[in-house]
């Protein structure tokens, strides 16, 4: 299928990283539905890029994450595309880590997601594309991030099993390794406090370069 009015859900539209996906997406003249927590920032977002339909959501609700791939397609007539960019961190070492906080990073760095993915894949045709957000700590994991990098990782195994099984119905599933980028992510940890981080990668190219082209790119195939 085109580009040219491919129609798109982006779930964690009010991040940094999902909202430059849907600005991006939307530039590019793709038919946008966003999902996030932050009402009112989900809100001006949505209006921001055209009055595009929007619903928030929160990730401890698993049903509710696997009801938004199916309110796109009825608000946008189909779903051709979906975006993931949810996620939270956490700090602190593997003996330490309050079971409560454990929970909370599995829950929205791997449950949720997973979640939405599988009530995408139960409604978009063949020729859909989804992309989701884990991140370079699958391939390198650090000390004092154990639950974060085995939830993001639990994701990862989980995406490369759905992507093979769905292959057949012409979908693809998409496992976007990000390096780490410039978008204070890591202050806004849930637990536990961010060691020094290098200097990240600028989020517009980024996001564009491992996002955006490659969803376009696979729309088009
Ligand atoms: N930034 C990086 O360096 C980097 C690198 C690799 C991978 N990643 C991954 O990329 C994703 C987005 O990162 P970002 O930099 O865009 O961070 P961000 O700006 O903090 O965005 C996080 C997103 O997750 C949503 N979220 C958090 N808790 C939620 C909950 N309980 N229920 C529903 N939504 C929830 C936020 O919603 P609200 O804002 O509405 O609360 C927001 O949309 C994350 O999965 C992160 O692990 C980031």
């Amino acid at each position: 299928m085109g580009v040219d009015g491919a129609r798109v859900l982006v779930v964690g539209a009010t991040g940094e990283i999902g909202g430059q996906a849907a600005g991006q997406l939307a530039e590019r003249g793709t038919a946008l539905a966003l999902a996030g927590r932050n009402r009112d920032r989900l809100e001006e977002r949505a209006s921001a890029l055209g009055e595009r339909p929007w619903r928030s959501f929160d990730a401890y609700d698993l049903d509710g994450c696997a009801q938004l791939a199916p309110w796109a397609k009825a608000a946008l007539g189909d779903l051709d595309a979906l975006v993931v960019a949810i996620g939270v961190a956490g700090f602190g070492s593997a003996a330490k880590m309050p079971e409560a906080s454990a929970e909370h990073l599995f829950t929205v760095n791997a449950l949720a997601p997973m979640a939405v993915v599988r009530g995408a894949l139960a409604v978009m045709p063949p020729g859909g594309v989804v992309s989701v957000v884990t991140g370079e700590i699958v391939d390198r994991p650090a000390l004092a991030m154990a639950d974060y990098a085995a939830a993001k990782t639990a994701l990862a195994t989980w995406l490369e099993v759905a992507a093979r099984e769905v292959r057949r119905d012409r979908i693809t599933v998409m496992d976007v390794r990000m390096p780490h980028l410039d978008t204070g992510f890591a202050a806004r940890a849930v637990v536990g406090t961010a060691p020094a981080l290098g200097p990240g990668a600028a989020p517009v190219e980024a996001v564009r370069e491992h996002v955006v082209l490659p969803v376009l790119d696979a729309l088009r195939r």
